[in-house]
């Protein structure tokens, strides 16, 4: 029953066309924003979409509101029903200040990742972050009605701020779980488990990736300084083509939004992809290339050196 209510909801948002005119304004706007900066923005990019973390910013500062409005909202509720001394509200008052602030951090790192989305998890991000927005605004009230000591209105203000909060978590767990947004998108099958001829040496051009098919899944091989690698053909952040990708100072970078990726790890160098481009070990028998998945173990962080992938000569 919830479940068919929250669906319901959601579709609703989902199918609102007129939302497409403002957010590719939005997105424009901070592609614009971004492009004028240049390469001075890219830390900060990387900084915001998590690519340090090895996974999305956004859901981890999004802790820091949640509880902190939750201890709020229960300071409160203690202090309604049985009035308790001055420190319960001044701890509420910090608990709201301290959810302020991760909202806010939440509200930019999650800018970042929307960024990218498209169609109906476009939409939807745009409903989670107007909640959200909403909710910030009146906790911020709230705090300021605190400071004032209007604790009545500071209270309403939270409560209506909380229920608003809920509701977004909401549409966060569904642009998650639902539209894949910040998950690994790369092909996690394990095949192959042993060494299969995928191209001819003479085939692989230098910086010239090569998309081959393997068992199924789609490999990138890559000649570069004379080193073959072989990375998966899907790109971890939305999945894209990465057999249409091309070489950038040595780093493999994608077709569709840029993220740059290490030949030797697979790691992302830069954003929005945050998870490794799949790895595969390579050798070369009889004039041919040959790949077999790199166990997830196997596979090291940026800047190390993948000990299993090694190409053999
Ligand atoms: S699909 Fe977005 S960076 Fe590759």
């Amino acid at each position: 029953m919830i479940s068919q209510l929250t669906e319901r909801a959601a579709r609703l948002v989902e199918r609102q066309q007129w939302l497409n005119k403002p957010g590719y304004k939005l997105e424009h706007g901070l592609a614009f924003t971004f492009g004028l900066a240049g390469a001075r923005a890219r830390p900060l990019q990387t900084l915001l979409q998590g690519v340090w973390l090895g996974h999305p910013l956004h859901p981890v500062l999004t802790d820091l509101p949640l509880g902190a409005w939750t201890a709020a909202l229960a300071l409160d509720g203690v202090d309604v029903v049985a009035p308790r001394p001055q420190g319960f509200r001044q701890a509420a008052q910090v608990a709201v200040g301290l959810g302020v602030v991760g909202a806010a951090g939440a509200a930019v790192t999650g800018l970042a990742d929307w960024q990218h989305t498209h169609d109906d998890a476009r939409r939807l991000g745009m409903a989670h972050g107007a909640l959200n927005t909403a909710a910030l605004a009146l906790y911020g009230l709230s705090w300021l009605d605190r400071h004032r000591g209007r604790h009545g209105r500071a209270r309403l203000a939270g409560t209506v701020g909380y229920g608003l909060t809920m509701a977004s978590s909401q549409l966060g767990g569904r642009l998650v779980f639902r539209h894949r947004v910040g998950v690994d998108h790369s092909d996690s099958r394990l095949d192959p488990r042993t060494f299969v001829p995928v191209l001819a040496e003479s085939e692989l051009n230098e910086d010239s990736p090569t998309l081959v098919e393997c068992a199924g899944v789609p490999v990138v091989l890559v000649r570069h300084e004379g080193r073959i690698s072989a990375l998966g053909g899907d790109c971890p952040h939305l999945g894209a083509p990465m057999g249409e990708s091309w070489l950038y100072k040595g780093e493999l970078v994608c077709p569709w939004h840029g993220s740059r990726f290490d030949l030797q790890s697979g790691a992302a160098m830069t954003g929005p992809a945050t998870a490794p481009l799949t790895c595969f070990q390579s050798r070369l028998r009889h004039g041919q290339i040959e790949i077999r998945r790199t166990p997830p173990a196997e596979v090291t962080t940026r800047g190390e050196t993948l000990i299993a992938a090694e190409t053999t000569r």
